[in-house]
């Protein structure tokens, strides 16, 4: 299953895009409608992309009433993505959309600003939304936590149905006269540098919950997706790609089919967590006599 990552297309501009993915994810939609932040915005770098959108979006009303319809009408399902700066606002945007036909699921942003990530504020987050609404509930994790297992394990408990790992990773990026390029001086780094860290993150939270992920991070190839599906993740989102590659889900969809061949695996299923046999047992004393 292949989806796209939060905020990294316009199904709306880009509808065939669209229709090459499994499922549509929104950009995450807030209570009451944001401006975003102040320009500049997106920056490259050169190990991937940063950004500082700031939630830009037309808030609950705009979006249940106009947007929304219009992306039911493109033809996939339909994920939301949720956001908010309490526990309340994230409800609040569950229920809203919580009776509305075609939306296949919930993604519940958790990096947001000024949001607190400890797992306990996590779990106060999904079980507020777990109480507002009947859709599957996806917590879209920050892999700077500082220990991703135990908000999974928290966020479970709490009533989570899947996990999405991972959101960006803090970045600045300096210009030639060493000023920084963003309006906001940091923003996520997105793209290929984040690939090792969604693998580490996927494969720990794997272990730690029987949830399902949806593994994302600097997926630019059908390897890239294997490689994602081998420490774990049950479906694969593509994100910055999607920027340069307006055919990235096709392609990356039929580069995986060859990787399994090629890996003489029949299936998808026949990848799935298999870095976990083939991880060597970790050593348990360090072996000071082999330090030169
Ligand atoms: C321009 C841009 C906007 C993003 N907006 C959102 C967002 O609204 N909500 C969210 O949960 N993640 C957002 N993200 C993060 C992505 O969904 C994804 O987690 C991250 O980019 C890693 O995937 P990638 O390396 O394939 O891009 C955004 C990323 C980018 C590059």
């Amino acid at each position: 299953m292949i989806l796209n990552a939060s905020g990294c297309l316009d199904a709306l501009t880009a509808p065939e895009t669209a229709r090459q993915l499994d499922a549509f994810v929104t950009k995450t939609v807030t209570p009451l409608p944001r401006g975003g932040n102040p320009p500049v915005r997106i920056a490259e770098t050169d190990v991937g992309m940063l950004n500082s959108i700031g939630l830009a979006n037309p808030g609950r009303e705009i979006f249940v009433k106009e947007t929304l319809p219009r992306l039911l009408d493109i033809g996939v399902p339909i994920w939301v993505s949720v956001g908010g700066f309490s526990a309340t606002d994230y409800a609040e945007m569950c229920g809203a959309v919580d009776g509305c036909d075609g939306v296949a699921a919930v993604e519940l942003n958790l990096s947001c600003p000024n949001v607190d990530e400890a797992p306990e504020s996590a779990a106060e987050i999904v079980a507020a939304c777990r109480a507002a609404s009947t859709l599957p509930l996806y917590a879209k994790l920050s892999p700077a936590s500082w220990d991703i297992a135990e908000v999974a394990r928290a966020v479970e408990a709490a009533g989570a149905d899947g996990l999405s790992l991972v959101n960006t990773l803090r970045g600045l990026k300096l210009d030639a006269d060493l000023r920084p390029v963003l309006g906001t001086v940091t923003g996520g780094l997105s793209g290929p540098a984040l690939k090792p860290v969604a693998l580490a993150a996927v494969y720990a939270c794997s272990r730690a919950s029987a949830l399902p992920i949806v593994g994302m991070g600097g997926v630019q190839t059908g390897r890239d997706a294997l490689e994602l599906v081998a420490v774990g993740a049950t479906a694969v989102a593509i994100g910055t790609v999607l920027f340069s590659d307006p055919y990235a889900p096709g392609r990356i969809r039929d580069e995986l089919a060859a990787e399994l061949a090629a890996l003489g695996l029949s299936s998808v299923d026949q990848a799935s967590g298999i870095a976990h046999d083939r991880a060597l047992p970790a050593r348990k004393h360090l072996d000071l006599g082999s330090r030169v």
